[in-house]
């Protein structure tokens, strides 16, 4: 099956699924309920999100709801003070929840180590009392560098503990990735592990962060943090580098919670656009907290003994949103795991839903069909019967995959969850709740209090069954607060088509009104559920002495969805072949990281521009693909 292929079934597509009657009996939002929260929510946006609000703790509660005065910097929760913190750990102390686990985690070789609530509470503390001493102050930025660990989280939380704002930064980015990303964000402390396992193997992270801080900005990381994960031997800088475990040691179990604005900065997340530089998405404390625990409550519908797995590394909003703070703040148990989901071999993941009765699974489309390729034996040797939902995110899933999913792993009876959002979103917009009747490869509708349209390049609403870009009408609680130091790159969401958030991508709505989305609209490749501008990737190339000019789109891949095709012009004196083409791949793992995956590159005496000298990437994309994703040529003749 190639993508052309699954882009037409899910045009076809004409399957409905509808739950299971005991299913909609259980649901804590059965189908009248929904109608009327959303109709309320289309009445009173206003009064929908208080309520949601309403279900947290807050040390002062607003204002007003949302001001809208200076949109688009819209402010949620204006005059409340909170820290998501205090939501997702420090009141479940005072519960029954304090002794239930709040985390699973299990490392590539198969150790493991569990947190209950009081005990992540109490490491979060002590690691918020280090970084405290080691000078951090609220507003700081931190950057985490961490393979999946139970110090990754705890890293996160310590630091919006204090008042600091985390950026994780996924570790398949590179040093000079992870330069661009402390330079931008300033920051102040480094976090990293001496390495992590994958696929069997140790890759050491440590080693790279020096190289990243080598040429850092002046004035940013003054300290380094490392985490013993793997017991290597790293080189230690006398007066910036710290152990971890050193550090927590001699700290007290209480630290105080710092009181926030509700639009005080959480957290930078830096996501690709269409422009060579990252955009660093700023998420507030109030807001965010809001949006994903109203959301992430109702979609999966979390009772007080559900075992939740979200397979999103925490370097992605995924992981963010649904990995760590929405499940702490509703009080399951997460599950984490650090490796290769094939390691030692293709049923680790049945093994983990089966050893901790996992009963909700939520992963990327991807990762289904990278697991389909081994069949259905792979499952089959698992008690897989403790889920009850499963979930995908981060990129059209094709009816084929979601039918395996649903059979194979859900014994068709668990609906299979698709969520629409977004890095910029910060919670889940467009999905269906268990108790929605479904249709393979739709995300179904959006949520209550979130407005959605499918539009023409003017704003005007296309005809169901016509493509169009998909649109935000009303803003959001957890919507991003801005860019980092980017206020008019910000605006630009805002004004492409004025008045509405530009999400970058192409959908359409069926006579249903369900949407099913298409792909990106923008010079935008999703690799394997993660974003990789064009741009990007062509300044990457760029940096290699042979390259002239370069233009990267996104090609089909069976697996990843899409990868990154490269067309490259050459300077003189330099030939085409393949010990340049493995020097150039090495060029991209230097500049981007193992991330930016690079399926395929082409020389060319020239590429095709408009006759100001843009680049027309659709051009080979259409060439290569024989067809566009993002094709919008029938929208434009409307
Ligand atoms: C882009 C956002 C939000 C977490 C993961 C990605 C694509 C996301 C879906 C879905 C089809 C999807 C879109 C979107 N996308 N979810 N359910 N169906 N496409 O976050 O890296 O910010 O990427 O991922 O193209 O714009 P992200």
């Amino acid at each position: 099956m190639d993508q052309s292929g699954a882009i037409d079934n899910l045009l076809q597509e004409e399957r409905v699924f509808r739950p299971l009657p005991q299913l909609v009996i259980e649901a804590n939002v059965n189908p009248q309920e929904l109608e009327g929260a959303r109709k309320f929510a289309a009445m009173d946006p206003a009064g929908y999100w208080e309520e949601a609000a309403d279900e947290l703790d807050w040390f002062k509660k607003w204002d007003q709801v949302l001001d809208d005065k200076d949109a688009p910097f819209y402010r949620w929760f204006p005059g409340a003070r909170c820290n998501i913190v205090y939501n997702a750990l420090d009141r479940h102390i005072e519960t029954a929840n304090k002794n239930k686990l709040a985390l699973i985690w299990e490392g590539e070789p198969g150790d493991q180590r569990k947190y209950t609530y009081f005990e992540l509470y109490r490491e979060v503390n002590r690691f918020a009392n280090a970084l405290r001493s080691l000078g951090v102050r609220k507003g700081d930025r931190v950057v985490i560098y961490m393979p999946p660990l139970p110090e990754t989280v705890i890293s996160m939380l310590a630091a919006a503990k204090i008042g600091a704002v985390h950026s994780v930064v996924f570790a398949g980015f590179s040093a000079k990735a992870l330069r661009k990303r402390i330079n931008d964000a300033q920051a102040k402390l480094l976090i990293t592990s001496d390495g992590f396992y994958r696929n069997g193997r140790i890759i050491g992270l440590k080693e790279t962060a020096d190289e990243a801080l080598v040429g850092a900005c002046a004035d940013c990381v003054e300290a380094m943090v490392v985490v013993r994960r793997c017991n290597i031997g790293v080189d230690m800088v006398d007066g910036r580098d710290f152990q971890y475990e050193d550090l927590v040691r001699q700290e007290r179990n209480e630290a105080p919670t710092e009181v926030m604005d509700a639009d005080d900065p959480l957290f930078l997340l830096y996501t690709s656009g269409t422009t060579g530089t990252p955009k660093g998405v700023v998420h507030s404390h109030g807001g965010y907290m809001v949006g994903v625990h109203r959301t992430l409550t109702t979609v999966f519908d979390i009772k007080p003994t559900d075992i939740f797995w979200c397979t999103a590394d925490p370097g992605w909003v995924t992981g963010h949103s649904a990995g760590i703070y929405g499940p702490l703040m509703a009080g399951t148990t997460s599950v984490m795991y650090e490796g290769h989901p094939n390691y030692p071999q293709a049923d680790r993941l049945w093994s983990i839903v089966a050893k901790y009765g996992v009963t909700i699974f939520y992963t990327a489309p991807t990762m289904i069909r990278m697991l389909m390729r081994f069949g259905t034996q792979y499952p089959k040797q698992h008690d897989l019967s403790s889920l009850r939902l499963l979930g995908t995110v981060g990129e059209p899933i094709s009816p084929e995959a979601w039918i395996w999913l649903y059979k194979n792993i859900g014994r068709s009876e668990c609906p299979v969850l698709d969520t629409w959002w977004q890095t910029e979103t910060g919670m889940f917009m467009i999905s269906p709740l268990p108790i929605s009747v479904l249709k393979p490869g739709s995300v179904t509708k959006a949520l209550p209090g979130v407005e959605v349209d499918v539009v023409d390049r003017q704003g005007n609403p296309v005809p169901p069954g016509k493509g169009g870009l998909l649109v935000v009408t009303q803003p959001w609680p957890s919507m991003m607060t801005g860019l980092w130091n980017d206020d008019d790159r910000f605006k630009e969401y805002w004004s492409q088509i004025p008045g509405v958030y530009y999400a970058g991508d192409v959908a359409r709505r069926d006579e249903d009104g369900y949407i099913w989305i298409q792909g990106r609209a923008d010079d935008v490749i999703n690799i394997a559920g993660h974003r990789i501008g064009s741009a990007e990737l062509e300044a990457a190339f760029g940096v290699h002495p042979a390259v002239c000019e370069c233009a990267a789109v996104g090609v089909p891949d069976q697996i990843k969805g899409e990868a990154a095709k490269a067309f490259v012009m050459l300077n003189e004196g330099f030939e085409p072949g393949d010990e340049l083409i493995k020097d150039l791949k090495k060029t991209i793992r230097n500049e981007l990281g193992p991330v930016a995956v690079i399926k395929s590159i082409e020389f060319r005496d020239s590429l095709p521009k408009t006759r100001s000298g843009k680049l027309m990437r659709r051009v080979l994309k259409a060439e290569e693909n024989g067809f566009e994703i993002g094709d919008l040529t029938g929208l434009d003749e409307d």
